[in-house]
């Protein structure tokens, strides 16, 4: 079997790729009729068993750039699913495909099945990935927020911001960048409390001393040293844009909405001030000057219309931060004190208990195995 969830993801060849493209798009296109579709179950379990499944009551649930994504049923396993079916073009592998086929993470969206469809004409084939369907993103929860007059409350934006970083930490131990974080690329659900980073269509497992493009990732949530061109950069990018997000909790719109490249980054300037010609080499080495006028920082405080927590202030200027090494990594985000009240016994919102927060893995702790002791509650463990 090509199709096998237990493959080194990115090892795919091309010609093994369209071999297991063309198969499954020839069994999906016999089995339209029916209605039933033969998928690859991609889960551990399943390990790439095929499953034949009748989708019920297809329902649209949201869109981006490339992909459009379904609500549906599973009438065989009575699950409630999201299927992402996007465009596939047959001379090249789907990076999203083989990046998806790595994750097992609970804060990390996570491939559940997979098959091809046909378009009108043969040739146009997709490629739909089910997922477990959730009812919101972020984008949508603060919307939700912002149309009430509401201001986010600081547990749940604590809550999620833990469940962003810890996602982050986990993809970052595999080496992948997601590069598009944004609040229309997070899943949450208010009732059991849980986050998912979704979207993993600009994602890229990157690899030292390659250059990736620098022209990535949604203009507001654009890390500076993307805009300054920089090819060499890691994934401290996502930590920038996570910071973006933790701060539009809170502001119910973008930190810093530029409307083009050079004005994203006069809009960052605002808020951090004018950056040392240190800072540009460290966000750019190739950078000889930087002729800008010296601005002040703007106060964190001021930043928001609201009386913030001190701790999620403090957080906040540590992640967004000019120099990428200097950033937190997202261990450092989630030992910081402002996420000490995640770690008290019995903790609780509204009188609900948050999903499971404490149960890394060695992998998730392998690049900074020395956080167990600060990440893992002593009462936990014991
Ligand atoms: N599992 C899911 N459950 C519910 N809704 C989802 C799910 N996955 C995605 N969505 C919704 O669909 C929207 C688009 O999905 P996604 O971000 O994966 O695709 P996209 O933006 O088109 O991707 P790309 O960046 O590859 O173009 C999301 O913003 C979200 O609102
Ligand atoms: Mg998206």
């Amino acid at each position: 079997m090509v199709l096998n969830p237990k493959d080194s993801a990115l090892k795919a060849t091309k010609k093994e790729y369209s071999e297991e493209l063309s198969k499954y798009s020839m069994e999906s296109a016999k089995q339209t009729e029916t209605k039933k579709i033969i998928v690859q179950d991609m889960t551990k379990r399943g390990n790439g068993e095929k499953r034949a499944f009748t989708f019920t009551s297809e329902k649209f649930a949201g869109n981006g750039a490339f992909g459009v994504v379904y609500q549906t049923r599973i009438l065989e396993t009575g699950e409630t699913v999201a299927i992402k079916k996007v465009f596939q073009d047959k001379r090249y592998k789907n990076r999203e495909f083989q990046i998806l086929k790595m994750l097992d993470h609970q804060n990390v969206i996570q491939m559940k099945y997979a098959f091809i469809t046909n378009g009108d004409t043969e040739d146009e084939v997709y490629l739909n990935v089910v997922m477990d369907y959730f009812p919101e993103n972020l984008y949508q929860t603060i919307e939700g927020y912002t149309k009430k007059r509401q201001f986010f409350p600081n547990t749940l934006a604590k809550l999620y911001a833990y469940q962003m970083f810890r996602g982050l930490a986990y993809i970052k131990g595999l080496g992948i960048c997601h590069r598009d974080i944004k609040p229309q690329n997070i899943l949450v659900n208010a009732g059991t409390l849980t986050l998912k980073i979704c979207d993993f269509g600009s994602a890229k497992q990157l690899i030292e001393g390659e250059t990736n493009i620098a022209y990535i990732c949604s203009r507001y949530y654009r890390a500076p040293e993307l805009i300054f061109g920089n090819t060499n950069y890691t994934t401290a990018v996502d930590v920038w844009s996570t910071g973006c997000v933790f701060a539009e909790l809170f502001l119910g719109q973008p930190i810093f909405p530029g409307d083009s490249n050079s004005d994203q980054l006069l809009e960052i300037i605002k808020v951090l001030g004018t950056p040392t010609m240190e800072q540009v080499r460290s966000m750019n080495p190739n950078m000889k000057d930087f002729v800008f006028p010296p601005i002040k920082p703007y106060s964190w405080k001021k930043v928001f219309k609201q009386e913030m927590d001190p701790l999620a202030l403090d957080l906040l200027s540590k992640v967004l931060a000019y120099c990428p090494h200097k950033r937190l990594t997202p261990l450092e985000a989630l030992a910081h004190p402002y996420f000490d009240e995640l770690r008290t016994r019995n903790f609780q919102i509204n009188g609900k208990t948050p999903p499971e927060l404490f149960d890394f893995t060695s992998e998730e702790l392998m690049d900074q195995p020395e956080f167990a002791k600060k990440l893992i509650p002593s009462w936990y463990s014991s």
